[in-house]
């Protein structure tokens, strides 16, 4: 039993935000959505060279979106009904509690870039479309296409097969068998879901959390969104509390899937919510996934939670095609970046 006298001393360490088993600290601690490895080693980099937490969540998903991660992430991918890719993209710093996000940005490849430059400059939180790119400019981004041969095959390949699939719901032509333009069809359709799913591996959003040693906490995320998307979509990425979110007072957390289930749920902002009333990281993200499932039970999805003391944990939705969600994960315990599965619930 600790005696009187030796209270303050043992209470410093706390009050100077350091841990108080420090050589066992698993902080800092990288943690980021799928095995995209470059990028975790790139964050981990920032750190260990003494960058800040909010540095290392922009370096970690611009490598990313440089490598086109799985074709989701970065130029080049998932072209909408027009054909063009736009990016969606945040980043929060969870000790000023400040963000900056873009959301459907044109012809700049580095979103997470500009979303960085959103946060510093600004008072603003998110810009979008045309208007993003202008200030994308402004901030010395160059203006360029992001199209490929790869992205305009992807197109014209769905045009070629009568714009399948699509996004689209009570509207004439049948949008299950006809392209558009569409208008609204007028009848009272019934049972036509609100959700539709199309191609899990659509939705590889990177989504990425630090948190240095001294509890300082960053979440971000960068995609191109959904293929085929109705030009104008935004997901849940850039929006804070669905696609990521970093309190130092609770911990942190990002979600990749299908944006337009995600984004209904918050779950990013419900997860550190949870780890916030204490509970275990993997308990936090678990919880999230099975609110979700109770209205969208077919729905994709995945969670990764980390809380201020450099526990984590991650959850997905079990689905027939995807049975097991990889992140990826860099602590002090480890020298490298190291691949983890989750099992879905
Ligand atoms: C990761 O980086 C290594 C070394 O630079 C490179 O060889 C590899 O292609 C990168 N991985 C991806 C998926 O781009
Ligand atoms: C983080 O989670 C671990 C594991 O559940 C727990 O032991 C620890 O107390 C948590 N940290 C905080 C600050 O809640």
């Amino acid at each position: 039993m600790a005696r009187k006298s030796d209270l303050p001393l043992l209470l410093l360490p706390l009050v100077l935000g350091v841990p108080l088993a420090q050589g066992s600290s698993p902080l800092p601690l990288v943690l980021n959505t799928w095995p995209f490895k470059n990028a975790t080693n790139a964050a981990w980099q920032t750190i260990a060279s003494g960058g800040s937490v909010v540095d290392a969540v922009e370096n970690g998903c611009t490598v990313c979106e440089a490598e086109q991660c799985d074709g989701t992430v970065g130029f080049g991918g998932s072209p909408d009904e027009l054909g063009e890719t736009t990016l969606d993209a945040m980043i929060m710093d969870g000790t000023a509690m400040d963000v900056g996000a873009v959301g459907g940005l044109r012809r700049i490849k580095n979103a997470i870039g500009v979303a960085r430059r959103v946060l510093e400059h600004t008072t603003h939180t998110l810009l979008v479309g045309e208007s993003a790119t202008k200030f994308a400019e402004s901030m010395g981004f160059t203006n360029e296409d992001l199209s490929t041969r790869a992205s305009k095959t992807l197109h014209s390949e769905w045009l070629a097969q009568n714009c399948q699939p699509n996004y689209w719901r009570k509207v004439t032509p049948d949008p299950s068998k006809y392209c558009g333009p569409y208008k609204p069809s007028g009848v009272l359709e019934q049972g036509i879901p609100a959700y539709k799913e199309v191609d899990i591996h659509g939705h590889d959003t990177i989504g990425m959390v630090v948190i240095d040693k001294m509890g300082h906490t960053a979440a971000g995320t960068s995609t191109n969104g959904l293929k085929f998307k109705i030009p104008g979509r935004v997901g849940d990425s850039p929006i804070p509390g669905a696609g990521a979110y970093a309190d130092d007072l609770a911990g942190a957390a990002a979600a990749t899937g299908d944006g337009d289930v995600l984004l209904r749920f918050l779950p990013s902002y419900q997860a550190v919510e949870y780890m916030r009333r204490g509970e275990d990281p993997a308990t936090a993200c678990q919880k999230v996934i099975s609110r979700i499932h109770e209205y969208f039970p077919e729905f994709f999805g995945a969670v990764i939670c980390a809380n201020v003391t450099g526990s984590y944990g991650a959850a997905c939705n079990k689905l027939p095609t995807f049975t097991q969600f990889s992140f990826m994960v860099y602590n002090s315990l480890r020298n490298q970046p190291t691949e983890e599965k989750v099992d879905c619930i």
